[in-house]
C-alpha cells in the first residue's frame, strides 16, 4: 500500500475560555499543530468521523460532577472519534486499520497504539456506525431498567443519540408500548414514523405529567430519563407500581442554566409505588462496546433497528458551529461530523 502523503500540520479546535451560560463560537479557537512522524510504539491516525454530544458541555465546566476530565483552556479538545491508521510504528496496528479513540476535534491523532482500539470494518455498514450511543442505550435499557416483554416504556429526550436507540431497544426486547418526549412536531414524526415509537409528545405543548398520563393511561413500567427536571417529576407521577427508572442524563440542567438537574422527588409516591431509581454511568469498556456492536450488527441486518443520525459536513472548522447547533436542539439522533 502506498503511504498516504501527510500534511505538515494538523488543524484542531481548542477551548478558548470556559463558558458561563450560553456557549458561543467565541469559546473555541481553531489552531494548527505540527504533524510529527510516530515515535516508537506510536501510530498516526486520520480522523474520519467524530461524534458530538451534550456531555462536552459538561466538560466545559471546571466544576462538573462527571467522572471524566474537563477540557483545558488553549489545549485541543477531545471526544469519541473513529479513523484510519496512516502511519504505524507499532506491531499492534497496521496502516489501514480502523480505530476508535478519544482524540477528536483535530484532523490527525498521534499517540501510543494502546490509545487506539481496532474495529472490524465489515461488522457494521460504515465506520460512523461504531460511534453510535448504543453501549449507553443498551446499558440503561437492558442492564439498568431491565426492560421486559409487555412493559410500557417512557423515554425522555427520545430523539437524541442515546434516547433514539434506547426506545428501539425496548421495542426489540418486546416492550408493549414505547412513548417518547421531544421538542418539536418534526421530531415527533421522526420518532413515530421512522423509529417505530408508539407515541410521542412535545414537552412544550403543556404539562408533561398530563401529556404522559394521556398516552399511558395505565402508567409506565420503565422510564429511561435523559432530561430530569419536570420530565422526571412527571414520570414519577405516572409510574406504575414497581416501575424501574434508568437515570441516564439531566439535559434540563446540563446546558449551563436551569435547575433541571435537581428535580423534586415525590418521596411518598416513590415509596408507596415501590419505584426503583437507578443511575448509571457507561464507561465504554471493551466488553460493553463489543457486546453492543455485535447486537447492533445483527439487528441492522435483520431490519429490526435503524441508526438515527445527523451528518454534518465540513470537518474540523465546522465543529464549533455544529456543537453550538447541537446545544440549540437543531439535530436528531447521533450527531456525526465527517472529518475527512
Ligand atoms: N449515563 C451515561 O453513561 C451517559 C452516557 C452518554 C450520555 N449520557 C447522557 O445522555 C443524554 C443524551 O445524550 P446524547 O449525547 O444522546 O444527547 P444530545 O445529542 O446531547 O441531545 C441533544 C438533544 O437533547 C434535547 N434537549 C436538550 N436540552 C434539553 C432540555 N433542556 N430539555 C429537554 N430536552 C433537551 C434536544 O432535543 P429536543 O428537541 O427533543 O428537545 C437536543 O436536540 C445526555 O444527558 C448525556 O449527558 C449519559
Amino acid at each position: 500500500m502506498t503511504a498516504e502523503q501527510l500534511p505538515a500540520t494538523s488543524r484542531e479546535v481548542r477551548l478558548a475560555a470556559y463558558p458561563e451560560g450560553e456557549v458561543t463560537l467565541d469559546h473555541f479557537a481553531l489552531a494548527e499543530s505540527p504533524l510529527e512522524e510516530p515515535g516508537e510504539g506510536q501510530v498516526v491516525v486520520r480522523n474520519d468521523w467524530m461524534t458530538l454530544g451534550s456531555v462536552a458541555r459538561d466538560q466545559m465546566n471546571p466544576d462538573t460532577k462527571l467522572p471524566i476530565p474537563v477540557f483545558q483552556p488553549d489545549v485541543a479538545m477531545w471526544g469519541r472519534t473513529i479513523g484510519t491508521v496512516v502511519r504505524s510504528n507499532s506491531p499492534q496496528l497496521a496502516v489501514g486499520d480502523l480505530v476508535e479513540h478519544f482524540a477528536g476535534w483535530r484532523d490527525y491523532a498521534v499517540g501510543s497504539a494502546q490509545e487506539f482500539f481496532r474495529r472490524e470494518r465489515s461488522l457494521l455498514p460504515g465506520p460512523e456506525y461504531f460511534l453510535s450511543q448504543g453501549p449507553t442505550a443498551w446499558h440503561g435499557m437492558v442492564g439498568t431498567a431491565e426492560v421486559r416483554e409487555g412493559d410500557v416504556v417512557f423515554v425522555s429526550g427520545a430523539t437524541n443519540g442515546v434516547g433514539a436507540l434506547a426506545g428501539q431497544i425496548a421495542k426489540a426486547r418486546g416492550a408493549k408500548r414505547v412513548i417518547g418526549s421531544t421538542g418539536s412536531p418534526e421530531k415527533i414524526d421522526f420518532l413515530v414514523k421512522e423509529l417505530g415509537f408508539d407515541a410521542a409528545f412535545d414537552y412544550h405543548d403543556g404539562p408533561v405529567a398530563e401529556q404522559l398520563a394521556e398516552l399511558a393511561p395505565d402508567g409506565v413500567d420503565v422510564v429511561f430519563d435523559n432530561v430530569g427536571g419536570e420530565q422526571f417529576e412527571a414520570a414519577v407521577q405516572v409510574a406504575s407500581l414497581g416501575a424501574r427508572f434508568a437515570l441516564c442524563g439531566a439535559l434540563a440542567g446540563q446546558h449551563g442554566s436551569g435547575d433541571g438537574g435537581s428535580p423534586r422527588l415525590a418521596l411518598m409516591s416513590a415509596i408507596t409505588k415501590g419505584l426503583t431509581l437507578r443511575g448509571f454511568a457507561t464507561l465504554h469498556t471493551p466488553d460493553q462496546i463489543e457486546d453492543w456492536n455485535s447486537q447492533f450488527s445483527v439487528w441492522l441486518r435483520e431490519g429490526r433497528i435503524v441508526f438515527p443520525h445527523t451528518v454534518v459536513e465540513g470537518g474540523v472548522p465546522q465543529l464549533p458551529e455544529a456543537f453550538v447547533s447541537l446545544l440549540g436542539r437543531k439535530y436528531s439522533g447521533t450527531v456525526l461530523v465527517r472529518m475527512s
